[in-house]
């Protein structure tokens, strides 16, 4: 067994090193299927000052690409971020469709727009122009190596693509961190397999198969984040329209975990990979190898997670999330929503 990585070795934004007086903010791009939980991690985001957001991107997931994109729009235009000359986190729309399968969505888990109980409406801005996967390109490739972080929290279908156009990517890229897999805590959309791998896990393993620095945040992780009751009354407590949308998608989350799980506090995933880039010391990660499942119709998806160097035949390149510290991943939601 290889020893313990743990957050301080990850990469953290820079927070004024040289105590210039400038605060240097971690360039990020988030691809995600929002989705209740998705709009939680967007809103930790958003309210971060730590992040420059270069671009928000969006994939066919939860629900359809189309609403997944104008999901994203609305919910950057309740964080305030579009400024008239100053279009924060712009929005790109990508792929509709996983790489070989048809999307499968999970409209019980997020109501069938993706906003649960909220009624959406059609934001002021639209998308950018262009695919997600030439977005991830040229923001990546345009700047200095590993500079840029991304946060994906949807099936990989935009980065496997972006991979696939641009090799380099991989080496270029900084930290990629990622909600998805499942091991020790089974799975959530099958017995063995968590939904965003199990929706696209050809992009998943093609792009775990690339020298990319992957983080994963499967469920082993996420379950330890829930949303219990007095986590969700501090949220909605703060009372701005950023902390009532995200105190919203958490009602509607605690609501279908009891009728369809039965679990009393649902598990918050997204937020997961975005608080670790923004305090790694949250969560304990553990070197590893994973891949994917894609022959098998039982296991589809299911993450195959190896620890041990000895048999894993090549280097321990990604990090699995073992451990989740719960009130930090809240504190940093509730800062952001503040
Ligand atoms: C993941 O699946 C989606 O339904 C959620 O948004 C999250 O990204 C959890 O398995
Ligand atoms: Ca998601």
């Amino acid at each position: 067994m290889t020893g313990r990585i743990t957050g301080q070795l990850a990469l953290a934004p820079a927070r004024d090193p040289a105590h210039t007086g400038r605060v240097t903010r971690q360039a990020l791009i988030i691809d995600c299927d929002p989705g209740v939980d998705d709009a939680v991690a967007l809103m930790l985001a958003f309210g971060a000052d730590e992040f420059e957001l270069l671009a928000v991107t969006t994939v066919g997931g939860n629900v359809p690409v189309e609403k997944t994109a104008r999901n994203a729009r609305m919910l950057r235009q309740v964080a305030g971020l579009q400024k008239p000359g100053h279009d924060e986190a712009p929005v790109f729309m990508g792929a509709a469709q996983p790489l070989v399968r048809t999307l499968g969505t999970a409209t019980d888990f997020h109501g069938p727009e993706g906003t649960g109980d909220l009624e959406p409406f059609e934001p002021d801005l639209p998308c950018a122009d262009g695919h997600a996967a030439d977005a991830i390109v040229d923001l990546v490739m345009s700047r200095p190596a590993k500079s840029v972080a991304m946060a994906v929290l949807g099936p990989m279908t935009n980065l496997a693509l972006a991979l696939r156009k641009e090799p380099a990517l991989a080496e270029r890229l900084g930290p990629v961190a990622v909600m998805g897999g499942a091991r020790a805590e089974g799975g959530n959309i099958t017995a063995s397999a968590e939904f965003n791998i199990w929706a696209d896990p050809e992009a998943a393993a093609e792009v775990l198969a690339t020298g990319a620095e992957v983080v994963l945040f499967g469920l082993d992780a996420t379950h330890q984040v829930r949303a219990t009751e007095d986590r969700i009354a501090a949220v909605e407590a703060l009372g701005t329209p950023m902390a009532k949308t995200a105190g919203a998608m958490l009602r509607f989350s605690q609501r279908v975990e009891r009728t369809i799980v039965g679990w009393d506090a649902s598990p918050l995933h997204d937020p997961c990979p975005v608080a670790w880039l923004l305090k790694p010391e949250l969560f304990e990660l553990k070197p590893c190898l994973v891949k994917v499942e894609t022959e098998s119709d039982l296991t589809r998806g299911h993450t195959a997670v190896e620890f041990r160097q000895a048999v894993a035949g090549e280097p321990l390149k990604h990090r699995w999330a073992v451990t989740a510290d719960a009130d930090g991943v809240f504190a940093l939601i509730a800062r952001s929503c503040g």
